[in-house]
């Protein structure tokens, strides 16, 4: 009771709190939507840069509180070393969220916390959105994902959840689990923020030498000229034109680089006037794997 008193008057003072653990921050959340006021979420693995900075802002504009938790999540990675290197930066994240003004509620819950001692994913069926790209090359991340930001909004129950766009395809996913699993939540995308010469802001960024983030521009260069020549050419000679980009880029390896249909992901083949079409790309820089995406019509 006495900690719970201690926490509130935190809150009130200081607008921002560090740790806000199951049960103290369900209580908050109910104290704050009895008050007929609104709560935003943005869930992050941490690392926070300014991209996940305009999702919050976006969110405090929108919403009277805002949530933003940080969990690195161990079912979503289907790469053990790539799980242990995830940058880990929870002082340095609740600096940044400091700059920010309004009340938001940091929420870095344990493992044990949201899985329980059964920390594995549930199987869901996002019809297909799962098969395309990011779940060709990482098997289970989607299943991962899905569990996990099923747990997150369980916890949390906002009004509304806020997901970049760089993760275009996370983002489609999240709409469908809030569907499958009913959940009273409007889930909004986010405009990708990108560095000043034009590589998508992302977390693992901080990863990159100095070298390999100039060259790591490459994606984004790659996903303008797609979309400046994507009236122009057949979507096979795109496919070409990439390719051979990357080729003469050999620093940068390309994993897949697809034109999706917007609405259900599915490749394209040809284009067709009434459907519009987004262009992806995932490649490695050494051994940090970075995506990106692009609307082209
Ligand atoms: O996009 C991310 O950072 C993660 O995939 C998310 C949505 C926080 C789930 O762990």
């Amino acid at each position: 009771m006495q900690i719970e008193l201690n926490i509130l008057i935190l809150l009130r003072f200081l607008q921002l709190m560090r740790f806000l653990k199951q049960a103290i921050l369900q209580k908050k959340i109910d104290t704050i939507k009895q008050n007929q006021q609104t709560v935003g979420f943005v869930p992050t693995m941490g690392a926070l840069h300014k991209g996940h900075l305009s999702l919050v802002q976006k969110a405090l504009n929108e919403n009277d509180v805002v949530v933003v938790s940080i969990f690195v999540n161990p079912t979503q990675f289907d790469n053990a070393t790539d799980l242990k290197k995830y940058p880990r930066t929870l002082d340095e994240d609740e600096k940044l969220l400091q700059t920010l003004k309004g009340t938001i509620l940091i929420y870095a819950p344990n493992p044990s916390d949201l899985y329980g001692d059964n920390v594995s994913s549930k199987n869901y069926n996002f019809g297909g959105l799962e098969h395309q790209m990011e779940g060709k090359f990482r098997e289970g991340h989607f299943d991962g994902v899905g569990t996990v930001v099923n747990l997150l909004l369980r916890a949390v129950m906002p009004n509304r959840a806020y997901f970049g766009e760089k993760d275009f395809q996370q983002l489609q996913i999240i709409k469908k689990l809030v569907s499958i699993e009913k959940l009273p939540i409007e889930v909004i995308g986010c405009p990708i923020l990108r560095e000043d010469h034009g590589l998508a802001m992302s977390s693992r960024n901080k990863r990159l030498s100095e070298k390999q983030f100039e060259e790591a521009v490459i994606i984004y260069e790659t996903l303008m000229e797609v979309k400046k020549e994507f009236k122009r050419k057949s979507i096979s000679k795109l496919h070409q034109l990439v390719v051979q980009r990357f080729d003469n880029h050999p620093s940068v390896e390309l994993e897949y680089f697809e034109i999706a249909n917007t609405k259900n992901l599915q490749t394209a083949k040809h284009k067709r006037k009434q459907n519009t079409y987004r262009a992806f790309i995932a490649a490695f820089t050494g051994e940090v794997r970075l995506i990106d995406n692009i609307a082209l019509n």
